[in-house]
Parts: C-alpha cells; structure tokens; sequence
C-alpha cells in the first residue's frame, strides 16, 4: 500500500503562527536585557524583531486575518479581527520611534520596553482567543492548507 505524505499538525496555520511568536518573545527579551544594559547588540536585536515582526505581522494580514474574518459567526469574533489589526497597525507606528537614536540609554530602555509589552499583549491575544476561535471555526484541513500558503508567503518574503 503507498504510504500516504501525513500532513503533520506542526505545519497547521496556528503551529506556525505560534513558532514565529515564540522566536519573537525570545528576541524581545534578549533585547530588553541588552537595553538595559547599554549594549550595543541592542540595535542589532531590534532590527531582529522589526523584520521578524513585519514579515509574521504581513502573513497574517494577507492570509489568515482574511480567512479568519470570512469565517467570523459572531460579533465577537468580528472583534478580534478589527482588534487585532489595529494592534498591528500601532506596533507599526511605534517601531519607527524605538529605533530613532534620539535620547540616552534611558529613554531607549523605556522604548523598548512599552514595544515588548505591544508585541507580547498582542501575541498572547492571539493565542487565548484568536486562535482558539479559529480551530473551532476551520477544519483541520483548513489549518493545514493555510500553513501551507503562509510557509510558501514566508519564504517569498525572505524570512530565515
Ligand atoms: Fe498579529
Ligand atoms: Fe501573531
């Protein structure tokens, strides 16, 4: 009998979207430590972050926020979609500022900081009550063939 290629669960939407948060968290707080610290890997690390950011911020709006709005039942559900994009739409705004060199050691902790804050106040909105409502409201298969066309959106946009 020919073995069939099993979609593994790893390679759904939300096991991707999930990945991407997690290496975001992880980049966050080494940049927080190393603001902190005054240490000039800081920039480096927040330059990190921003790419990270824009590429999973962009797989988001063009194929699973879409996907995940057409398939809101409820009003509440419509409200996690329009929330979650103006969310993004802040960290957009608020990345510029962080990186502008103006002000001290200080100021730039402080910046950093309120960005972590966003980034992971958005993130874990997602995971409790985006992505819980998206596995209920999409079929397995669903996940799985979003993931597929994030991971190839993905790979056009440069990501590692
Ligand atoms: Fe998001
Ligand atoms: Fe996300």
């Amino acid at each position: 009998m020919p073995t069939k290629k099993r979609a593994r669960s790893a390679d759904d939407a939300i096991s991707l979207l999930k990945k991407d948060h997690e290496k975001v968290r992880g980049l966050l707080k080494k940049l927080e430590s190393a603001a902190d610290r005054g240490d000039d890997r800081a920039q480096d690390l927040l330059a990190q972050v921003d790419r990270e950011v824009k590429i999973h911020s962009q797989v988001e709006e063009e194929i699973f926020y879409p996907a995940f709005h057409e398939a809101a039942r409820t009003k509440e559900e419509n409200k996690l979609f329009f929330e979650a994009k103006e969310e993004h739409h802040v960290v957009d705004m608020v990345m510029p500022e962080v990186s502008d060199s103006a002000g001290g050691r200080e100021d730039f902790a402080a910046r950093t900081k309120v960005l972590k804050d966003l980034i992971e106040h958005h993130a874990d909105e997602e995971e409790k009550q985006m992505f819980p409502r998206a596995k209920k409201l999409f079929g397995r298969e669903e996940l799985r063939e979003l993931g597929r066309r994030i991971k190839e959106r993905k790979e056009e946009l440069g990501a590692e």
